[in-house]
């Protein structure tokens, strides 16, 4: 059995999930108890201190393990192998493989020669071409949504980030293998995909793609079987007209778009070098807004980038109450080793980046509830998903939108993932809404009963057996 533990980006939760599919392939099946398996792994992220903090406190646990069973074979992948696998194997000697983002594919191999080795296995190479066989393994989740990569990589370099130096530099894939591996994801169950890429709006525009990142939405909206088609993350500054018009050809794209500003001070931004300006930010996220309406708009924020002064920070505050953003992931800046920012001496103290954290937070958080509660008495279309996580009578599901809604399920609808149905919203929290079933929706697959399709996505995610990754 293997136990693995994700941090980090949605970019790790598609490698994680090609590992455990490659994993089954050779008979392994995926256990949540770290004492019970054989092989453990680690798919690390390198963006903030913090989680790499937790990966250590978490290696030193599984140390503990290996004392008591040496065959234990603990592999430590993603951004943290990548960026230094020497001192990772210096603070843990203990690990048997270390493998990179370019590497994913090849775990099986490594898996072989760990088991003949005696040494540790470190493959941390980067490679530059991207294959389809390299994806064979990517699996529907239990609650028929699947990530599909469709490109790697970041040519971007903000001043702030590690991701350009442990995922390399852009690269697209084929469109043709994207829509391929996303009729195959279909054909598993899948009911909505996401497009993954640090960067997506910079699809074709590197090598290796074809076609622009709008046609390939509309492609990917078009495959059978796929009623929603997501993707994250766009990068501000290459928003285009034709991106802002694909979402009224493509009726499956969801209204949703995460537009990380970062910050609200043209001074910071500059320093960033993200490439764009407050007010071009706010005119594109205006224009989007009035196009459409029910258009739900997310961000990140840092607090605290060198040299952000209490105005600076005021700036930031104040684009959030002008834009009114559905919700943001906010972070303290965290200074990461090799990246230009990391050199800046006008570093932030700690409490400061604290507080202002507290106050952004505390600000957003009214903002999103008064957010949410405009849908209280609208009906939406609902995927299903599975159970609430907080109320096990609960059946939990997402608007198009993305907002997760909490709602009692009619017999039937509880196990038919993937089903789409309507929901009156009758409540807004701030994480979540609630609601009253109130009927079977459109689902977005012309021609099919949305609750069939549903539990055939249930019987795909049964046959799955639980070998998800979330
Ligand atoms: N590719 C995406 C984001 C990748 S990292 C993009 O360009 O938008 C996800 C988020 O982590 C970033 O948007 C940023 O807000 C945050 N982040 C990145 N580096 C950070 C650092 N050094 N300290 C704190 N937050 C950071
Ligand atoms: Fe990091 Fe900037 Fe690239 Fe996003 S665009 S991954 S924040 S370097
Ligand atoms: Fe973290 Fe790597 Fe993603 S650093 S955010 S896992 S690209």
């Amino acid at each position: 059995m293997v136990y693995l533990e994700t941090f980090g980006c949605q970019m790790n939760e598609l490698d994680s999930s090609r590992m455990i599919g490659a994993l089954a392939e050779i008979g392994f099946r995926r256990t949540d108890n770290p004492g019970a398996a054989e092989v453990i792994l680690i798919n690390t992220c390198a963006v903030r201190d913090k989680a790499e903090h937790k990966l250590y406190s978490m290696l030193g646990r599984f140390r503990e393990l290996k004392r008591e069973r040496p065959g234990l074979v603990i592999g430590v992948a993603g951004c943290v192998a990548q960026r230094d696998s020497a001192a990772l194997l210096k603070r843990a000697p203990y690990v048997d493989i270390v493998f990179g983002t370019h590497n994913v594919h090849r775990l099986k191999d490594f898996l072989d020669k760990a088991a003949t080795d005696a040494g540790v296995v470190v493959e941390t190479a980067f490679r530059d071409a991207l294959e389809p066989e390299e994806y064979a393994f990517n699996e529907v989740a239990a609650d028929a949504r699947a990530f599909v990569a469709i490109m790697r990589g970041c040519n971007n370099f903000c001043a702030y980030c590690i991701v350009p130096y442990t995922r390399g530099r852009e690269l697209s894939r084929r469109s043709a293998d994207i829509i391929a591996e996303i009729e195959r994801l279909a054909r598993s169950g899948a009911a909505e995909v996401t497009l993954v890429g640090q960067n997506v709006n910079s699809y074709g525009a590197n090598s290796g793609g074809d076609c622009s990142f709008p046609e390939l939405l509309r492609k990917a909206s078009m495959t059978a079987g796929i009623k929603r088609v997501r993707f994250m993350t766009s990068h501000p500054k290459d928003i285009s007209d034709e991106l802002i018009d694909a979402f009224s050809e493509a009726p499956n794209l969801c209204r949703h778009m995460h537009l990380p500003v970062q910050s609200g001070s043209d001074g910071i931004l500059k320093k960033m070098r993200r490439g764009y300006t407050r007010d071009e930010y706010a005119a594109k996220a205006r224009r989007i807004r009035s196009l459409y309406p029910d258009m739900s708009i997310t961000s990140d924020i840092i607090v605290g980038f060198p040299g952000e002064g209490d105005k600076d920070f005021e700036d930031t505050l104040g684009l959030i109450s002008d834009l009114r953003f559905d919700n943001i992931f906010s972070f303290m800046y965290s200074p990461r080793p090799g990246t230009e920012a990391a050199a800046f001496k006008d570093h932030v103290p700690a409490e400061v980046k604290a507080e202002r954290l507290r106050l952004l937070q505390e600000a957003q958080r009214g903002i999103t509830i008064a957010r949410n509660g405009a849908l209280v008495g609208t009906m939406q279309e609902v995927m299903i998903e599975g159970d609430s996580k907080t109320n096990a009578r609960m059946t939990s599901g997402r608007t198009r939108c993305g907002r997760i809604v909490n709602f009692p399920a009619p017999d039937g609808y509880r196990e038919a993932l993937g089903a789409t149905i309507r929901v009156m919203i009758t409540g807004a929290y701030a994480n979540s809404l609630a609601g009253e079933f109130a009927g079977q929706g459109q689902g977005r697959t012309p021609g099919q009963p949305a609750l069939l399709n549903g539990l055939a996505w249930a019987a795909a995610a049964q046959q799955r057996d639980g070998l998800s990754n979330r």
